[in-house]
């Protein structure tokens, strides 16, 4: 597992999404590796609360757009996005169909699909350079999967916000409109986060995975019909000439140019 790393320390285990030169973006490869991790924790016995956190200086970059770029000049492109969306989506169903609390330690930007994986987690430890946003509009494509757990997890007028507006926000107002539960010191954060899963640890484990049930299943109700509407308009997006025109921007480190 070359992109993830797995530790455990007593009741608490951490996910490391480990590619910082290319500030934790999230290939294909670590797609499966970030599955395979919480298979592992989920039938880990004596873990009882899952951290997930970024190695140097970006929590997670989002999709790997060189990969992407690189499906754009492929002849069976179509369906590799569509493979693309389903996989994100399957990362995330398991985030939420995940039976310990997770909790995000957030350092550095959590942007596009980045920012997907901290609204998948339960708490949310953030510090002061943890910048949140959906870049996705100025590459060019959707915010699909992200869209449904943004609403769910800020209601429709921060989400719209966020989405159309492409803005990254800093870590304070992310705290502000309810994204990010506490902003702690930088030095500090990854203290904080066990101890807030050694928190969650000490609830029976029927009630955590009962809890989540409620949460993701009953409360979030139509929440799984959204985020697979949202993966098919996120497939759908890559095919486009802005999408084309966005992501060469972003690697040529250019503007893009809209028709
Ligand atoms: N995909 C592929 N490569 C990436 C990505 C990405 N999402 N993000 C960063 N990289 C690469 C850069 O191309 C660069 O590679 P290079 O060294 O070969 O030139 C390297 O990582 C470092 O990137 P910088 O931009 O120089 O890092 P910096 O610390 O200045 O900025 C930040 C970090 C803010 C995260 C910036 O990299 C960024 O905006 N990335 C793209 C974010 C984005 O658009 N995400 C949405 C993707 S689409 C989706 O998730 C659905």
């Amino acid at each position: 597992m070359s992109f993830v790393k797995v530790q455990v320390h007593g009741a608490c285990g951490t996910i490391v999404i480990n590619r910082p030169e290319k500030r934790n973006a999230i290939s294909r490869n670590m797609l499966a590796d970030l599955t395979q991790a919480l298979g592992d924790l989920y039938l880990e016995r004596r873990v009882r609360a899952v951290i997930l956190t970024g190695a140097g200086t970006t929590f997670c970059a989002g999709m790997d757009l060189s990969e992407i770029h690189a499906s754009q000049q492929e002849n069976d492109s179509h369906r590799q996005w569509g493979e693309d969306s389903r996989q994100f989506l399957e990362l995330i169903t398991d985030l939420l169909q995940f039976p310990k609390p997770l909790i995000a330690a957030v350092a550095g930007p959590a942007v596009g699909g980045g920012a997907g994986l901290v609204l998948g987690c339960d708490l949310v430890i953030a510090s002061p350079t943890a910048n949140f946003g959906l870049p996705e509009p100025r590459r060019g494509i959707v915010a699909g999967i992200v869209a449904p757990l943004l609403a769910f997890r800020v209601g429709g007028g921060q989400a719209a916000r966020l989405l159309l507006n492409s803005e990254t926000i800093e870590a304070a107002e992310a705290h502000r409109i309810g994204v990010y539960h506490e902003i702690v010191a930088e030095d500090k954060n990854w203290a904080r986060s066990v101890e807030v899963a050694n928190q969650c640890a000490r609830g029976a484990p029927e009630a955590l995975q009962l809890t989540r049930r409620l949460l993701y299943e009953t409360i979030a109700g139509q929440l799984e019909t959204q985020l697979a509407a949202g993966a098919a308009a996120s497939a759908t997006a890559r095919t486009t000439e802005a999408a084309n025109e966005g992501i060469s921007a972003f690697l040529e480190k250019r503007e893009p140019k809209w028709k």
